[in-house]
């Protein structure tokens, strides 16, 4: 994604000091530049757990809002079939790893539908396609003089499937706490070491390709620090894609798994309509514990391989549970699927992501789950729209489906116009990776209409003729707002404001360009009996 240098100040619902834009000011083009959004593709050595969910749900907000925009999308999740970490896995149940990581892959998938993600693509590293990109890109990096033979002798740690070098094992362990393994074995090396310069070059250059900016000093600190060649094959492992014209050595799984990011868009044949429009407009969105294969590793292979970086890597914090790191060992680990069961995808879609900023640790609680579930959802956002739409269908269903009210009063318009009037914004902050601020103000602005609707005093009203065009056009004006509000908020809460948008008698299907439904006029005519949208029974 381009990088926006340019910040979007925040907008005001109630802008009462200047002028409202009116509803078809918006500037935003119908065509706009592409988005392709990825997930790590995740290890299939145990069942999914929620840091899976959370990076596949941040994904997918943003992926959701540039369909919406009706701009070039591209979201890609998957798995991590590969390597020494799978291998013992298969091998402990008993399993042949290919058996073993294709039950694996379908649990992987469920979650995704289970988080109600609509990736474009899932990408299993077993698969044909895979090996050949992964192949391809190896022989390009030979071809071009960057792999030579040689030994390693160091730590590896399976856990983190990295190699380490003396002076970072602590303890016996690595930085990471991962066990680690004196290893031997002839094997490829990458000349990481010869892009040193490149790297630092092109990072000086880009100061937002690599965010939030803590990470992007962390990256800039390790590359100062001096680069060493990395190895890139394994001969005491078979589970993995086989080097090229190198018999007995497979591709360390690093190098294997980066490659992801390229088969999903046609690689090797780079000249693919799909490779042509997406790369190198990424965003890679990472855990901050697998940064430096992603702001080092991978950038150096596509430099050398003759390809552009990527635009972008995000690298998110980690959830611990009430204080702790969550660990099959100290049996805490938070299931999503349970999770999903009990709350339904939309709690969790907006917990997680409203809970802390993208981008910084978090603690999780199921408490604080359920506290957000009742305080943001039911009793705010739910609140709202049970306020207005059962109103409505009590007090003056009839009038109502005949109203087409303009805009008159100042806060009428407000709310008529509050849905274009925030989209800069909120495309400013998709574009930050700014997923809470997304939601913050969505949030906010629902928070505000519910104070103004008690100003408003719509009940008052009832019954006085005199007032009656006033309340119907307040009404209409309110329904626009919450109309335009799910739409927004419906790349967090999908499923949530298909209910909502269902009620309003709109189409609850939000397509490529939806965008041009905001601030349009309702179609009050049908509106089906109101429900409340955040019910647990119904989950
Ligand atoms: N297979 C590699 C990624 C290869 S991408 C080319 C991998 N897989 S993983 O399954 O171990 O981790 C996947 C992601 O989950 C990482 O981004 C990691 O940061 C994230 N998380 C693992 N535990 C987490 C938390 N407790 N909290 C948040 N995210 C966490 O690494």
């Amino acid at each position: 994604m381009k990088a926006q240098n340019v910040p979007v100040q925040k907008p005001q619902l109630f802008a009462t000091s200047r002028p409202l834009s009116r509803l078809n000011d918006v500037y935003l083009p119908r065509r706009g530049y592409p988005l392709y959004v990825t997930t790590p593709i995740y290890y299939v050595n145990d069942v999914p757990h929620i840091g899976h969910a959370y990076t596949t749900i941040a994904g997918d907000v943003m992926a959701r809002f540039w369909r919406f925009l009706g701009w070039p999308t591209y979201f890609v999740t998957g798995v991590d079939e590969h390597g020494g970490k799978v291998a013992q896995s298969a091998k402990s149940k008993n399993v042949p790893a290919q058996a073993y990581v294709d039950d694996m892959a379908k649990i992987f998938r469920s979650l995704v539908q289970a988080l109600n993600a609509v990736p474009d693509d899932f990408i299993r590293t077993t698969e044909f396609r895979h090996h050949q990109a992964a192949q391809a890109l190896w022989k390009t990096l030979e071809d071009r003089g960057h792999i030579y033979l040689g030994t390693y002798s160091g730590w590896y740690a399976v856990r983190d499937e990295a190699f380490y070098s003396e002076d970072e094992i602590q303890d016996g362990k690595a930085p990471s706490g991962a066990p680690v393994e004196w290893v031997e074995e002839p094997c490829y090396f990458f000349k990481l070491s010869a892009w040193q310069k490149e790297l630092l070059a092109y990072y000086q250059e880009n100061s937002h390709a690599i965010r939030p900016k803590e990470r992007y000093n962390e990256t800039l600190r390790f590359i100062e620090s001096g680069l060493k060649d990395l190895a890139i094959s394994r001969t005491k492992l078979s589970w993995g894609i086989s080097v090229p014209t190198h018999v007995g050595h497979v591709m360390y799984v690093w190098m294997d798994a980066l490659t992801n990011y390229l088969t999903v868009l046609g690689y090797p044949d780079v000249e693919q309509d799909n490779f042509k429009t997406f790369w190198p407009h990424s965003v890679h969105l990472v855990g901050k514990d697998i940064l430096r294969f992603h702001t080092v590793y991978w950038p150096a292979f596509l430099m050398a391989a003759g390809l552009k970086p990527p635009e972008r890597v995000f690298a998110h914090g980690w959830w611990t549970r009430e204080g702790k790191k969550m660990s099959k060992s100290l049996g805490n680990v938070l299931d999503p699927f349970a999770l999903i069961q009990r709350y339904g995808a939309d709690a969790l879609r907006y917990f997680l992501l409203k809970d802390i900023r993208f981008g910084q640790d978090g603690d999780i609680s199921e408490d604080a789950l359920l506290q957000c579930y009742n305080q943001d959802l039911k009793n705010t956002l739910g609140n709202l729209a049970q306020r207005i739409l059962a109103f409505i269908d009590r007090y003056c269903s009839n009038d109502f489906k005949e109203s087409k009210s303009p805009p008159i009063d100042s806060e009428h318009e407000a709310l008529q116009t509050w849905g274009r009037r925030a989209l800069p914004y909120l495309k400013f902050c998709i574009e930050q990776e700014d997923l809470y601020g997304y939601i913050d103000l969505l949030q906010t602005s629902v928070q505000q209409v519910n104070a103004y609707i008690t100003k408003f005093e719509p009940w008052k009203m009832l019954n006085i003729p005199e007032k009656a065009s006033h309340l119907l056009e307040g009404l209409y004006s309110l329904c626009m707002f919450l109309r335009d509000i799910a739409l927004l908020f419906s790349v967090v809460l999908p499923k949530t404001m298909e209910k909502l948008l269902q009620q309003m008698g709109e189409e609850k299907e939000i397509s490529s360009g939806s965008i041009q439904r905001l601030g349009s006029p309702l179609s009050t005519a049908l509106w089906p009996k109101p429900e409340p949208i955040f019910d647990l029974e119904n989950v």
